[in-house]
């Protein structure tokens, strides 16, 4: 019979907590990394369903998106009602907002879960991804635009990431984007010809993003045209500039003038911090100011303010900055002292709580058990056999060094030595 597989570019996650390394456990880490930033910073988890009316993410997304454009897993449900699995978090968070009518004007939450992308997979970049994001509702441009950067700092900092830009721009307010897009499109009328498909469509339904054009051909043609600099007001620039000045000194700062970001609600500030650790997809988190969407989906006026993190990219991040946890494994030689052996992992694991015991359940040969402990990466095998147990010992047998000898120790001795492991 043939092998049912999981589909494309959608991936099992299976921990392996005796690897410090293993990129399952490190997207776990991070994740409880994150919730406890988010609450640190007080906001309020906010939890929406995966599946949400299509046209919620036609209507905030845009049609002009790669997302709403290419991107979508969209079905008719068995009532004929054309549904999505969300791609992303903020249209689902303003339209709970104004669905719930949640009282107060201003809010902070964040969220994590799965959104479904119909992408070309590659490293970095699945069908299937999580995200946790934040929102901030209620606040026009100002304190929250120091506080979301704030934030992306202690994330970097918290989680180890030195090698980050963060790249800021301004898009201005709908009549400064609208103006902004009339002059790209007037400076583009001669090249219409020159442009490959994709880019003569994105100058159709919002030339702003011909700006992240792939296309070399289109490069070329936009080293002369216009830059959103020159239609920004002098506020909006301040805005950039104090944020720069800011957190320069804390970080990569650097604002960018061609970042427009690919999704259509974007007013004011837009910002992406990216790692060239990752490669090609470069991105672990991006956001922005969307003062209109509140509106645009039949909510009242709420400025806002956002950023959702790539889980698997920032713990790939993380993971390479990570300390290695030291495994010990434990192999106890009989099943009849067990409860002893637990009592003394337990004792030892609240000792130190940096390093992993891992208890060796099944049956087998100290030989097997020995080999299953090196494969796993454990710098100590812990074992413990009918004599060690009369005698209230136990062997340390150190498995990376080579040539040291085990040692036989009392369980104080052990104790000790296991508080000093850093
Ligand atoms: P986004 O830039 O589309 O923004 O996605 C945010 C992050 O999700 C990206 O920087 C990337 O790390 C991760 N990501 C996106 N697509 C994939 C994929 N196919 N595979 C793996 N990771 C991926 C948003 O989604 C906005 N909702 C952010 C926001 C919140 N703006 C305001 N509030």
């Amino acid at each position: 019979m043939d092998k049912i597989q999981s589909l494309k570019g959608m991936i099992d996650l299976i921990g392996n907590k005796s690897d410090s390394k293993d990129f399952a456990e490190s997207i776990f880490t991070t994740e409880e990394v994150l919730k406890n930033i988010f609450t640190n910073y007080g906001y309020s988890e906010i939890r929406t369903p995966a599946l949400e009316d299509a046209d919620l993410f036609k209507r905030s997304v845009g049609d002009s998106s790669d997302i709403v454009n290419k991107e979508l897993y969209s079905f008719l449900d068995k009532n004929e009602k054309s549904i999505t699995l969300r791609p992303e978090g903020t249209a689902s968070v303003i339209r709970s907002v104004i669905e719930k009518k949640i009282d107060g004007n201003t809010h902070k939450f964040w969220y994590l879960g799965p959104m479904w992308r119909y992408e070309r997979p590659q490293k970095g970049r699945y069908r299937q991804f999580n995200q946790a994001g934040v929102e901030i509702l209620g606040y026009p441009e100002g304190v929250a635009e120091l506080e979301i950067i704030s934030l992306i700092l202690s994330i970097n900092t918290i989680l180890n990431i030195e090698k980050s830009l963060i790249k800021i721009n301004h898009l201005g307010n709908k009549d400064t984007k609208a103006k902004y897009c009339n002059a790209l499109l007037e400076y583009l009328k001669p090249f219409v010809s020159q442009l490959d498909q994709l880019d003569q469509s994105r100058l159709k339904k919002n030339p702003l993003r011909i700006l992240d054009s792939q296309n070399e051909k289109t490069k070329e043609i936009l080293i002369d045209a216009p830059i959103i600099k020159d239609f920004l007001c002098n506020k909006s620039l301040k805005m950039l500039e104090m944020l720069e000045e800011t957190f320069s000194k804390d970080c990569k700062i650097e604002i960018d003038f061609q970042m427009v970001r690919g999704l259509d609600y974007y007013t004011g500030i837009v910002f992406e911090a990216i790692s060239d650790e990752l490669g090609s997809q470069d991105s672990y988190l991006g956001g922005g100011r969307y003062d209109d969407l509140s509106e645009q989906l039949g909510g009242k006026k709420l400025p806002c303010i956002g950023m959702a993190i790539g889980i698997e990219r920032l713990a790939l991040l993380a993971n390479k900055n990570s300390d290695d946890k030291t495994l010990i494994s434990f192999i106890i030689l009989s099943s009849n002292f067990e409860e002893k052996a637990y009592k003394i992992a337990h004792n030892l694991r609240i000792i130190n709580p940096k390093i992993v015991i891992d208890v060796q359940l099944s049956d087998g040969s100290l030989k097997s058990k020995l080999r299953k402990a090196s494969k796993n990466k454990a710098k100590y095998a812990m074992i413990m056999g009918e004599e060690e147990i009369k005698t209230s010992k136990i062997i340390l047998k150190p498995l990376v060094e080579e040539n040291s000898e085990q040692i036989v120790m009392s369980v104080d001795e052990m104790s000790s030595f296991v508080k000093d492991i850093s």
